[in-house]
């Protein structure tokens, strides 16, 4: 396991409530057609599958505007699921308002809460897989999932960039990009408490790998300055333009279940 001395129910329940308490922050703000920040997006990469008449689940759905996408492009069957019972309650709400039926559950990504296999067209994962504690076993249960010849396309935080800081006008390491034990953040957004997973980027490649999954694609995409707000063009903010620039923000990853497509 990687958790490191943490047992799993702490790092659920603290998890849990960092995140009821930060949702809101969050609201709509890494959703397909965006899959970071100021990275491409789906309209500059076409990485997705066919989305009619697929039917799609996605992992960590958070306020369920990336299923709203999916839905708007005719996909057959929605699912979700999410670790945050706000969250769920936020992707409920907007998807019953536009007028989707969607099979959302309240569930930590570690666990099967009902989830039929080998049925998934596409499993999606936007900004959240990174919160995994256990990639490994998360990454065999998405594998599951998937249809054969169905495909996982996931984005995460660049693992390289959460090694940075800025220092006096400068990029600085601030942490061994190796060094993949267990964060504590006291004080997160909202001051939340929540328990964070660093990992190298060949972590996820050699785990999907693992999981049985052929990776196709894996994309660490130049800076999409068209995606910037106001205040990006501040030097100190985590997601600045100026630091994107040196460094992607987020790294994207196509992988696909062997077998024939089925229809
Ligand atoms: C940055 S948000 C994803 C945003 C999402 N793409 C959206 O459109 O709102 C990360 C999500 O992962 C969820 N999460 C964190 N740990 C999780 C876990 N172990 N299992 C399932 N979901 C988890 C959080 O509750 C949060 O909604």
């Amino acid at each position: 396991m990687e958790t490191n001395h943490i047992d799993q129910s702490t790092i659920q329940e603290t998890n849990r409530a960092g995140w009821n308490k930060a949702a809101q922050q969050f609201y709509g703000s890494t959703a397909l057609p965006i899959y970071g920040p100021l990275a491409p997006t789906e309209s500059d990469l076409r990485l997705l599958d066919q989305i009619r008449n697929a039917r799609i689940l996605e992992i960590g759905c958070g306020s369920g505007h990336s299923l709203f996408y999916l839905g708007e492009h005719d996909a057959a069957e929605l699912w979700g699921l999410d670790l945050s019972e706000t969250q769920i309650g936020y992707a409920s709400a907007l998807l019953q308002e536009k007028g989707y039926a969607a099979h959302l559950f309240s569930s930590p990504m570690e666990e099967n809460p009902g989830i039929p296999e080998n049925y998934f067209d596409m499993v999606l994962s936007i900004y959240a897989i990174g919160w995994t504690y256990d990639l490994a076993h998360t990454l065999s249960l998405i594998a599951s999932y998937l249809k054969p010849g169905g495909s996982f396309i996931f984005s995460w935080e660049h693992p390289i960039y959460g090694c940075l800081k800025s220092q006096d006008g400068q990029m600085v390491l601030k942490r061994s990009y190796s060094d993949e034990r267990p964060l504590t953040r006291s004080s997160w957004v909202n001051n939340a408490s929540v328990i964070q997973y660093p990992r190298k980027l060949s972590t996820y490649l050699n785990s999907l790998i693992d999981a049985g999954l052929i990776v196709e694609r894996v994309i660490e995409g130049d800076m999409n300055p068209s995606l910037a707000r106001e205040d990006d063009h501040l030097f100190e903010r985590w997601y600045s333009l100026a630091r994107a620039q040196m460094m992607p923000t987020t790294f994207i990853v196509k992988a696909r279940k062997p077998g024939i497509v089925q229809g």
